[in-house]
């Protein structure tokens, strides 16, 4: 049971293609809170040292690029050091590069400021390790998952929704590659928080998810009577 005044933070984390952003964002709609997707911060990062051709290992480069970065959401679109980096944070190039720059402690420490900045408001923030290390003390934390297959018929549907090119067998390859380095990395890997609750969105639709998540929010957020 909850027991601070202040703006709930609800996180949900998991791999790649749970449908955490689809899910958190309509559960931040629902609850009139701010969406943190940082998993789109990681593909921003990624896009810019990328540009700057900055390998992705520790280098006083990479460093002085870390401390210029700055990433703003905007009417839905997402914008990295000024530039309107929506649409190439979703290219097979971020998807590949993306894990071994979300590897760096010294990144991934560079983040957590920009994360928290408003958690005052409260929010809504999925990522991988939002329950274990950015927001630890979280008021509702959901560990979602679902099957490598279905995850990467999703990524499969999305891509061809938006009218790109896509093979479901290297899709899935992708995503079992990313979970096995997300999973395994030394730095915040993707782990269940010890008091999470796990959904298993195998076979379930977004609504039947969402109420599940609602169902949480609302066991905990309700004052007990
Ligand atoms: O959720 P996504 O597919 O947009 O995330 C892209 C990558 O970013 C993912 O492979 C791992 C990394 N990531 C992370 O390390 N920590 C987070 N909190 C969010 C994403």
């Amino acid at each position: 049971m909850r027991s601070s005044g202040r703006p709930p933070i609800i996180v949900l984390d998991g791999p790649a293609g749970a449908g955490k952003s689809t899910v958190a964002r309509e559960v931040a709609k629902r609850m009139c809170l701010p969406f943190l997707d940082t998993g789109a911060i990681y593909r921003a990062i990624t896009h810019v040292m990328l540009s700057k051709n900055i390998p992705p290992s520790d280098s006083p480069e990479l460093r002085a690029a870390l401390g210029e970065f700055t990433v703003s959401f905007r009417d839905g679109r997402v914008f990295a050091c000024g530039g309107d980096v929506t649409e190439v944070i979703r290219t097979p190039m971020i998807e590949r590069n993306v894990s071994p720059y979300s590897a760096l402690p010294a990144l991934r420490e560079s983040l957590l400021g920009i994360q928290r900045a408003e958690r005052s408001r409260g929010l809504v923030a999925e990522g991988r390790d939002m329950g274990t290390v950015v927001f630890p003390d979280a008021d509702v934390k959901i560990f979602l998952t679902a099957s490598p297959g279905e995850r990467a018929a999703r990524r499969h549907a999305e891509r061809l929704a938006r009218g790109e090119e896509s093979n479901y067998d290297d899709i899935l390859e992708q995503v079992k590659a990313r979970d096995e380095m997300d999973a395994n990395r030394a730095a915040a890997p993707l782990k269940r928080a010890e008091d999470a609750v796990t959904l298993d969105s195998t076979g379930l639709s977004f609504e039947e998810v969402v109420s599940c998540v609602m169902e949480e929010v609302a066991r905990v957020l309700t004052p007990e009577s």
